[in-house]
């Protein structure tokens, strides 16, 4: 991939959570007296580079890291290790006042609108904060101009801007809150688990939304879901992650029709094919081991139907494959016959 095509790098990037908590919780006297440190390791070595205007999807099981990922990319945790990267600026390690400029070009939307939003500003608070904090010299007009235009693209009518974020139903306040995150004109989006909260009839008028979005302003998402059959229709690649680890990276097109990795194709089976009254699950073995002690070799050996011995002594290479998708699995580097 070119230089000048990655809008946002992560490279090597490590997360982990110290929870050992208070000296106290730390003693142990299993041989004499000891102080036990307790570690999440969250986020393991992740590189992944985002194309300006794709839109990345990253999907795992719940606790495997994508918001800790996300909230990495955001510079709203400072990585254990690794670096992270904004149109070839290194912006994991900015101070508050050195991230300021990155804040407009790179915007956070969430799950949960009623949380995100603050339920004692109304919907002309919330927007008007931000764009006359980063553009001092704005007037009010200018602002009231920006705000009717954003409110227009988001598809809510700007004579509502004096309500309250209660005064909307749950799809009209995540409508509120992706206004929020494009009165900056951002070049860049995470949006984490931005349709999870809402019915399923509210997903789709989301997701053509910010899809629709992506068009008209030339936005790149890195788009955070555990729910596959969200990313089929509205992802240009698609990264699977298990226990902090990227499994696998392809094209959204390669990694539904053709899945390499045995992690991918159990997710995948689990989504039942048009025509297909239920899905053909395929079983993983075991219960997904926590953060706090990570297995040996290939993370996901001791689910994995195909793990050898190799697979709990060596971790495995992410290797890029012939159709330019990338994969993490020996069986897959060896030929072993995965189906
Ligand atoms: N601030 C924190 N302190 C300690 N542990 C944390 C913290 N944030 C996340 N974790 C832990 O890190 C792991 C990854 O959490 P994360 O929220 O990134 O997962 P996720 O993939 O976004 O899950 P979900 O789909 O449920 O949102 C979990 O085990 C979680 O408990
Ligand atoms: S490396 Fe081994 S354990 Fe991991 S996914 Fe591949 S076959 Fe399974
Ligand atoms: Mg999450």
């Amino acid at each position: 991939m070119s230089n000048e095509n990655k809008l946002v790098s992560i490279e090597n990037v490590v997360k982990h959570f110290d929870i050992s908590g208070g000296l106290l919780d730390q003693i142990t006297l299993k041989g004499g007296l000891h102080l036990k440190k307790t570690t999440v390791k969250a986020v393991n070595n992740v590189t992944l580079s985002i194309k300006s205007g794709e839109t990345l999807s990253v999907v795992g099981e719940s606790g495997c890291g994508k918001s800790t990922l996300a909230r990495v990319v955001m510079g709203l945790y400072p990585p254990t290790a690794g670096e992270v990267y904004f149109k070839g600026d290194r912006i994991d390690n900015l101070n508050h006042k050195k991230w300021l400029p990155y804040r407009t070009k790179m915007q956070m939307i969430f799950q949960d609108p009623y949380a995100s939003l603050n339920p004692r500003k109304t919907v002309r608070q919330t927007l008007e904060e931000p764009l006359r904090f980063h553009n001092p010299k704005m007037t009010l007009a200018q602002a009231t101009d920006k705000i009717d235009e954003v409110m227009e693209q988001v598809g809510v009518d700007p004579a509502w801007i004096r309500r309250y974020p209660h005064e909307f139903s749950g799809g009209q306040r995540q409508r509120i809150s992706i206004a929020r995150g494009l009165i900056l004109d951002p070049e860049f989006i995470v949006a984490d688990e931005p349709v999870s909260a809402l019915d399923v009839s509210i997903q789709a008028q989301i997701l053509n939304l910010l899809m629709d979005l992506a068009d008209k302003r030339n936005l790149t998402y890195l788009f955070i879901t555990h729910d596959l059959s969200v990313v089929h229709h509205i992802s240009t690649r698609v990264a699977v992650m298990y226990l902090g680890t990227l499994c696998e990276l392809a094209s959204a097109s390669d990694l539904f029709h053709e899945p390499r990795h045995p992690y991918t194709r159990a997710l995948l089976s689990a989504i039942p094919k048009v025509g297909e009254k239920k899905a053909k699950h395929v079983k993983m073995k075991g219960e997904v081991p926590t953060p706090v002690n990570l297995p040996s070799g290939c993370v996901f050996h001791g689910r994995c139907l195909y793990a050898d011995e190799r697979c709990s002594r060596e971790v495995p290479k992410f290797l890029e494959l012939e159709n330019g998708s990338f994969v993490a699995c020996h069986a897959v580097e060896e030929g072993r016959s995965i189906d």
